[in-house]
């Protein structure tokens, strides 16, 4: 087993993005990519276990119960590259599944440090895996790993736990076809996509009880007060969860509870926001299972199989570059 990584400096880009975001016109926002720094991964990792937040487990449950099928229908010799790999518990399955029948190069593409770690930590005990990290945005690394490919070598890209879902419908779309221009024929792409359920479910699972979604939220202005040295008074905004149905989403975002300036001096910024005034941090997507098929060819894909989960409505989808 081999573990190495390699990393960036990123503190300019969230000076600039925070930047961008908080002084457009009309609705404040901030990307969430910027959700998941070390409070952050720690914090969805506990949003996976809770009993309303029924997403990881069913994509957990479907790679467990599928894994065997799923290696059998990659072309061969392959290596593996994850798109956002979190803490690596849910890869495992397959991965192990594969290890069974050839050595594996793993690729995990994070732009988490802390959630690129724990992946590394997870899953270097497993036989005849070498894994070589790269923290950097999904198209970035997926770039480096095709460029490490060897003559007659497929990619296999899981893009799991339903992250599709935090671009807007186009965005997606777009971006799977960038996947596939990195990708050749016979290539394949695994996408977690979770499914359409009712508006109390999906309130429930992104306004929990215990109130870890808000803190998981909240963490967003917690982090730029630690990494860009603002005053973000936490106690001053809250949580909201909220659907929209013409989107088939649903948003988080920040609300001021009351009218208050902040000063952000590493991104050169002091912003104002009125009472009730809300930052956007966040859409997830919901899918219907047909959707995924026409979404697929659009980009350049087949969709081959579609598992779903009978608990929790989430479909895995493996998608073969065409
Ligand atoms: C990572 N992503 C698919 C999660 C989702 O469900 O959109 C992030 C999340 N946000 C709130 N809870 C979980």
């Amino acid at each position: 087993m081999l573990v190495q990584t390699i990393t960036p400096n990123a503190t300019y880009e969230f000076a600039a993005d925070v930047r961008n975001g908080l002084t457009m016109p009309g609705q404040k926002e901030l990307p969430s990519k910027y959700l998941y720094d070390e409070v952050g991964s720690a914090l969805f990792e506990v949003i996976s276990h809770l009993r309303e937040y029924g997403l990881t487990r069913a994509d957990e449950r479907l790679l467990r119960r599928h894994a065997g099928d799923i290696v059998e229908r990659l072309a061969t010799p392959v290596a593996v590259a994850e798109l956002g790999s979190g803490s690596g518990r849910k890869t495992r399955h397959i991965l192990e599944s594969l290890c069974r029948r050839q050595r594996t190069a793993y690729y995990p593409i994070e732009i988490s440090p802390s959630a690129l770690a724990m992946c590394e930590r997870e899953l270097s005990d497993i036989d005849a895996i070498s894994i070589l990290g790269f923290e950097r945005e999904y198209l970035e690394g997926l770039l480096e790993v095709a460029a490490q490919r060897r003559s007659g070598q497929h990619l296999c890209v899981l893009f799991l736990g339903s992250t599709i879902g935090n671009f807007d419908r186009l965005a997606g779309i777009n971006f799977l076809a960038e996947v596939r221009r990195i990708l050749q024929p016979g290539d394949s792409l695994l996408l977690g996509t979770d499914l359409e359920k009712s508006s109390a479910q999906l309130i429930a699972a992104y306004d929990d009880e215990l109130g870890v979604t808000a803190a998981f939220n909240l963490n967003l202005l917690a982090r730029i007060n630690r990494d860009l040295d603002a005053d973000f008074d936490l106690a001053q905004f809250e949580h909201v969860a909220k659907i929209n149905h013409t989107d088939r989403s649903v948003e988080m975002h920040l609300r001021s509870m009351c009218r208050q300036t902040v000063d952000i001096p590493a991104a050169g910024l002091s912003v104002q926001f009125l009472e009730g005034e809300t930052i956007w941090t966040e859409s997830s997507h919901k899918y219907s299972p047909q959707e995924i098929f026409p979404m697929a060819s659009t980009a350049g894909f087949r969709c081959d199989v579609q598992w779903i989960d009978e608990e929790w409505p989430f479909a895995e989808n493996l998608l073969i570059a065409e």
